[in-house]
């Protein structure tokens, strides 16, 4: 049973910097939905290689699909997070709350980066980017040369590792705080963390 958080608690919590503000679920859904998405789409183009013309071929539509529905919640998330009172104050204060700030400011960057260049490349391959077969996003223009393709192409693989290394070390900051600083920053991305 979880204790019932005393005014003397709260006010330790307000002077460490801590608002007592949590994530609410449909930011917790996004960022949970982003993370499972961009890794699967990391794996998908790390691995396709190692198969055969037509199943590598089916890889890649598959990470256009899943691009596309990558592209949507990330919308989803920036338009959630402007809409105020959605915003979370942070836990930490100085430069601790910079740096963190900085990491999630720079993985939006990066991942909105991403999308576009994903789209770029796929029409500059002279196709349009599909759904799951269910419906297909035609470009602006017609196939690309083949220099200008690669241009893309080299752009988008090294934005692609540039989020997953800068999510990992992300990942490790969180389960740092949660297993040895045994603060909530981990739990208030969490389902039940009493806002949900
Ligand atoms: C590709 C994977 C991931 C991406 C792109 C990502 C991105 C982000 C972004 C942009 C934020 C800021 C949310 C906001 O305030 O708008 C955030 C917050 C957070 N993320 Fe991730 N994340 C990823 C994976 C993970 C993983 C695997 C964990 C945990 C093991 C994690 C734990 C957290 C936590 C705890 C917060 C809240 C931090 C705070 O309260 O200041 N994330 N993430
Ligand atoms: C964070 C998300 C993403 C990551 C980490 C990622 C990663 C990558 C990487 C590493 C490659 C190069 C693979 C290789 O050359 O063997 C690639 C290729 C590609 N990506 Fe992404 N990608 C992401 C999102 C997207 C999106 C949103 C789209 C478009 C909707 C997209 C479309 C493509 C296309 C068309 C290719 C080339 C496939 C081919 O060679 O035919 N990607 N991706």
């Amino acid at each position: 049973m979880t204790r019932r958080e005393t005014g003397f608690d709260t006010a330790t919590r307000i002077v460490a910097g801590d608002d007592g503000t949590n994530y609410d679920p449909v930011a917790i859904a996004l960022h949970w939905a982003t993370a499972v998405l961009v890794f699967a789409l990391f794996g998908l183009a790390i691995s396709w290689d190692s198969f055969a013309k037509p199943i590598q071929e089916t890889l890649q539509s598959l990470h256009v699909s899943l691009g596309v529905l990558l592209a949507a919640v990330v919308v989803a998330r920036l338009v959630w997070r402007w809409i105020p009172g959605h915003q979370v104050g942070s836990i930490e204060a100085g430069w601790v709350k910079l740096a963190s700030k900085g990491a999630h400011y720079l993985l939006y960057v990066l991942l909105v980066a991403q999308v576009a260049l994903g789209f770029l490349f796929r029409w500059a391959q002279g196709h349009p980017a599909g759904f799951f077969g269910l419906f297909a996003i035609p470009g602006p223009f017609g196939q690309l040369d083949r220099p200008t393709r690669h241009q893309i192409h080299d752009f988008h693989e090294w934005v692609g590792w540039a989020i997953v290394i800068i999510a990992l070390l992300h990942a490790l900051a969180a389960l740092y705080h949660h297993y040895v600083l045994k603060d909530r920053v981990l739990k208030r991305m969490l389902w039940g963390n009493g806002r949900s």
